[in-house]
């Protein structure tokens, strides 16, 4: 099947290209981009040829979400890697990496080829899976690094924990280095963090709730910085949440190391002073933090200190959720409502543009992971986006395909709507006004 994406408004940061065209593509691929396509038609004699009518729509090289937990094996009671890319689809993503923590943990060559075999059955997007920097993630003794990446890992990750021994970390960063892959970090320390469940300040104090401080992921995220120097590892930060996780990237930077951070929609989107309640919706690791943080990761993306947008989508059940805060999981789902929050929040209040936008969501992204996409020019898989800025509309969990309704947005108003998701050719997801709720 072939697509001729017509009058849309083509966003490619990687080829310059901020212009009103038409996008035709062919065996999976972007075959012709140009304004010329619209008088005659690429192959008029074309029948297999599927016309997208994308007028007052942005077309987008496809989004990667760096950062997605789907649950399966282990939790499928949460997400599945089916229920899990096919949100992901929903939110205009044609890839994600899941995260290792499922059970048993992602740690072993097997384990890699087994969700990338569930994920060729089940998955109608790119899944590249994440491999544990220790084995069971229990923090004692290597991964085979080696063997993961040969198996398909694309980077390797602790997530849900900090790798406390920073002997034992120092040794990973140096396998992923020579490896070629990313070390993906959450940094947090978990000696610091106690019984912490919120950010810590005065609506902690307000809920009763313990807190935990910025200093928390602040000291560890300053020791992979350091670590990443002395091994040379490329290092990206998961989940920046505090304005001095935002100081420490820009002065790696500076220095000219390979380290890059990403910063999710819920830490740019609200603060700690947003929890109406004792209410587990808003309990996520990192937590919510002070107007001052979300400034700053607000400026940080702005200017391109911090390069992606990721979800960090982590599903619960319903029953975990209705826990307080105190006992209930960290974890918000994300996958469904990123590029709206994204586009209300930071396109709308004038830290980024569209083009940054899709820098942001897809071209860095791909860039980090190394892998292809985030460029829509001639020859290259025809992953797209399409979506607009304009529409308008209240975030309702009950339209979301994932298992995992757990959100604090249901009910808030948002701009920016996915129309099409399209991975090597194929639509994967489209809107339909009829069946849709909002
Ligand atoms: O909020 C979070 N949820 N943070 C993490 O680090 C782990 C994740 C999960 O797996 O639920
Ligand atoms: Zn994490
Ligand atoms: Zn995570």
């Amino acid at each position: 099947m072939n697509l001729w994406i017509k009058n849309g408004h083509l966003l490619d940061p990687a080829n310059h290209r901020d212009e009103i065209c038409d996008i035709y593509v062919k065996d999976g691929k972007v075959a012709m981009t140009g304004s010329l396509l619209s008088d005659s038609g690429p192959e008029e004699s074309d029948e297999d040829v599927t016309i997208i009518d994308a007028a007052g729509k942005y077309v987008m090289p496809g989004f990667l979400d760096l950062h997605v937990h789907l649950r399966e094996p282990g939790f499928t009671y949460k997400e599945t890697i089916k229920t899990g890319t096919a949100a992901a689809a929903r939110g205009g993503f044609t890839g994600v990496c899941p995260m290792p923590n499922t059970k048993p943990a992602t740690d072993s060559p097997e384990m890699i080829r087994q969700i990338l075999a569930i994920a060729e059955r089940d998955s109608d997007i790119h899944v590249y899976p994440v491999g544990a920097v220790t084995k069971g993630q229990t923090g004692q003794e290597l991964t085979d690094i080696a063997g993961m990446v040969k198996a398909g890992a694309k980077a390797i990750s602790e997530d849900g924990k900090s790798v406390m021994d920073s002997g034992l970390y120092r040794e990973a960063m140096k396998e992923a280095a020579r490896a070629g892959i990313p070390v993906l970090a959450h940094c947090e320390d978990i000696h610091m963090a106690g019984k912490g469940a919120m950010n810590a300040g005065k609506k902690a104090e307000e809920l009763g709730i313990p807190g935990i401080s910025n200093a928390v992921e602040d000291v560890i995220a300053a020791r992979d910085i350091l670590l990443a120097k002395e091994t040379g590892v490329r290092l990206h930060l998961c989940h920046c949440s505090t304005k001095d996780s935002v100081s420490m990237v820009r002065l790696a930077k500076e220095e000219g190391l390979p380290v890059s951070g990403e910063v999710c929609p819920h830490h740019f989107s609200m603060t700690d002073e947003d929890i109406p309640a004792d209410d587990a919706n808003y309990k996520m690791n990192p937590p919510l933090r002070s107007s001052t943080d979300v400034e700053e990761l607000r400026r940080g993306l702005s200017e391109g200190v911090m390069e992606a947008i990721s979800t960090d989508h982590a599903p619960h059940g319903e029953e975990e959720k209705k826990k307080s805060i105190a006992e209930a999981p960290f974890g918000i789902v994300g996958s469904e409502t990123a590029y709206a929050l994204a586009v209300t929040h930071l396109v709308k209040k004038g830290y980024l543009t569209p083009m940054q936008l899709v820098e942001h969501m897809s071209t860095n992204p791909c860039r980090i992971l190394g892998v292809p996409g985030g460029s829509l020019a001639v020859g290259m898989p025809a992953d797209i986006t399409i979506a607009d800025m304009d529409s308008e509309y209240v975030i309702d969990k009950n339209t979301f395909v994932s298992k995992g309704k757990n959100t604090p947005f249901h009910g808030a108003k948002v701009q920016g709507r996915v129309f099409y998701t399209i991975v090597g050719g194929k639509i994967v997801y489209e809107y339909k006004e009829e069946t849709a709720n909002d």
